[in-house]
C-alpha cells in the first residue's frame, strides 16, 4: 500500500508552481460535451478526479486526446450514449456535472449518483430543483439520477443555499435552454466564474457570474473554443499554510492573488508576512504564530477547503483559537489524527477549540479526505520525528505531484510501498 513517509522539522523554503484548478477543470471538461466542435483545454491539472471524469467521457463517445500532461483536445461530435455509469464515476462528486451538460445539449441524461459522504451529507436537492424549474423531469432510481425534458425553458430560480455544484449544473443546462434564466443566491466561487467564461467562449450568453445573481440567455448551439483554466486557489492556499506551519518562506507562483485574499488575511492575522505580486505570493513565517478565530463561508469568505490547513497552523499557535465549519457538517474527522500527533483540540459540533502546543510529534496516520490529508502531511512536515500517512489516494484526487513539490521546497517526504522501504527512508534521512 502506498504511503507517504515523512521526517519533519525542515522549514519549507523556495518556489512552487501552482497548477490548474481541479474544481474549475471538472465542470469545464463536462461542459465541453455541449458542442459538436473541438475544444482545446490548457492548464488542466493531472489529478485523479480529472482523469476519472475524462475516462467516463470517453466511455460515452467523447474523443479525448492529451496533447501534453496539462492540455487536451476534446471532441464530443459522436456521443453515442447518454447513460454515464462507470465504476470510477461513482467515486467522484463532479460526475453530476455531466448531467447538467448533457441535459442542456441533448435534453436527457442519466448519471450514476456520486457515492461516499466523507465530509458530511452532500445534498443535491438544489440541482434537482433547478433542473425541474427549467422543465425537466428528474428521478432517482437504482442509484442513477435521470433527467429528461421535451423542451428546456428558462426560469427564475432562487437557490435555498449557496451551492457551487447546483449553480454550475443549472448554469450549464440553462445555457442551452429557450429564453432567459435568472439564478439568485448563486455561488460566487472563482470556479463558477471560470465555467461561465468558458461557456461564453463557446457562444453562451451568461452575465453576472461572480455575483449572487446570474442571468443567462439560452442559445441553441455552442461552438468550439480554446480555453486556459484558472490556477487552483486551494492548492495555492495549502502551500501558503505549509510555509506558516513549517516556519518557512515559500513563493507560490502562477496564482491570482485576488482569489487568495481571505487566506492571506488570516495568515497576516496569525503573524506571517505575505508579499503579493501580479501572479505570485510569498509567505514568510519568521515569528511565532498567533491565535485567531475563523469561520468557513462561501466565497469570498474563508474556504471550507482550507479549514483543515488553518486548523493545523492554529494547533501550533500561542493561545486558544476557534474554528467554525459552516459549510459541511462532518469536516473535523482528521482532528483525531492530529490529536495523535500531540495537538490539543476539542471538537464540539461544528466548532473546534484549539489550544496551541509547541510542536507536533510524528505518528502513523491516515488521510480521511482530500484537504484533511494534505493538511496532515503539512503537520507531519513540522513534527518531531517520523510520520507515515496512509490512504494517500485521497490526496492524489486533487494535488498533482504533491510530495515532489514538497521535496523541491526541502521537505523530507517520500512515497513508499512497504515497511522495508519506510525503514530504508529512515536510515537515509537519519
Ligand atoms: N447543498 C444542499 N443542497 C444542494 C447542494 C448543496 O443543501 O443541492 C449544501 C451542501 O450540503 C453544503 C453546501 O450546500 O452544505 C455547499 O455545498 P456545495 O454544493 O457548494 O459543494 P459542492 O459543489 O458539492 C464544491 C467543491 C468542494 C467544496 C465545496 C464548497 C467541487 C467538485 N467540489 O462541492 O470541494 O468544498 O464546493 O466550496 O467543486 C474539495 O475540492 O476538496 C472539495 C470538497
Amino acid at each position: 500500500m502506498e504511503q507517504y513517509a515523512i521526517k519533519g522539522g525542515n522549514p519549507l523554503v523556495g518556489d512552487v508552481e501552482i497548477g490548474g484548478a481541479k474544481n474549475a477543470a471538472l465542470p469545464i471538461l463536462a461542459a465541453s460535451t455541449m458542442t459538436d466542435e473541438t475544444v482545446h483545454i490548457e492548464n488542466m491539472p493531472d489529478v485523479r478526479d480529472i482523469n476519472v471524469l475524462l475516462g467516463a467521457m470517453q466511455g460515452i463517445g467523447v474523443l479525448v486526446k492529451r496533447t501534453s500532461r496539462h492540455s487536451a483536445v476534446l471532441n464530443s461530435g459522436n456521443i453515442n450514449n447518454l447513460v454515464v455509469d462507470t465504476e470510477g464515476i461513482k467515486k467522484i462528486r463532479a460526475s453530476y456535472y455531466l448531467l447538467g451538460a448533457l441535459l442542456g445539449k441533448y435534453k436527457r441524461a442519466e448519471v450514476a449518483l456520486p457515492g461516499g459522504c466523507d465530509i458530511g451529507c452532500r445534498a443535491i436537492d438544489q440541482h434537482i430543483k433547478g433542473f425541474r424549474a427549467l422543465g425537466a423531469e428528474v428521478t432517482i432510481e437504482h442509484g442513477m439520477i435521470k433527467a429528461r425534458a421535451e423542451r428546456l425553458v428558462g426560469s427564475h430560480i432562487y437557490m435555498d443555499v449557496s451551492s457551487v455544484g447546483a449553480t454550475i449544473n443549472v448554469m450549464m443546462a440553462a445555457a442551452m435552454a429557450e429564453g432567459k434564466t435568472i439564478i439568485e443566491n448563486s455561488a460566487k466561487e472563482p470556479h463558477v466564474v471560470d465555467l461561465a467564461n468558458f461557456l461564453n467562449s463557446m457562444g453562451a450568453n451568461i452575465k453576472g457570474a461572480g455575483t449572487d445573481v446570474i442571468r443567462i440567455k439560452g442559445v441553441p448551439k455552442l461552438h468550439g473554443s480554446e480555453y486556459t483554466i484558472i490556477p487552483d486557489q486551494i492548492e495555492a492556499g495549502t502551500f501558503m499554510f505549509a510555509a506558516a506551519v513549517t516556519k518557512g518562506d515559500i513563493t507560490v507562483k502562477n496564482v491570482i492573488p485576488k482569489h487568495l485574499e481571505s487566506i492571506t488575511a488570516k495568515l497576516l492575522e496569525i503573524g506571517c508576512e505575505v508579499e503579493e505580486a501580479d501572479d505570485c505570493v510569498r509567505v514568510v513565517a519568521a515569528k511565532p504564530l498567533a491565535h485567531t478565530q475563523v469561520k468557513t463561508l462561501p466565497y469570498p469568505g474563508f474556504p471550507t477547503d482550507m479549514q483543515p490547513q488553518i486548523t493545523v497552523a492554529l494547533g501550533l499557535s500561542k493561545g486558544t483559537s476557534i474554528v467554525t465549519e459552516s459549510i459541511f457538517e462532518n469536516r473535523f474527522k482528521y482532528v483525531d489524527e492530529l490529536i495523535r500527533m500531540g495537538a490539543n483540540i476539542r471538537v464540539e459540533g461544528n466548532t473546534a477549540i484549539i489550544d496551541g502546543v509547541d510542536r507536533y510529534t510524528g505518528a502513523s496516520i491516515s488521510a480521511p479526505d482530500l484537504r484533511a490529508g494534505a493538511a496532515l502531511v503539512i503537520a507531519a512536515l513540522s513534527a518531531v520525528g517520523f510520520t507515515t500517512v496512509d490512504d494517500i489516494k485521497y490526496i492524489e484526487r486533487g494535488y498533482e505531484d504533491f510530495h515532489i513539490k514538497l521535496q523541491n521546497l526541502g521537505a523530507q517526504i517520500e512515497l513508499v510501498q512497504t515497511e522495508r522501504e519506510f525503514q530504508k527512508f529512515k536510515l537515509r534521512v537519519g
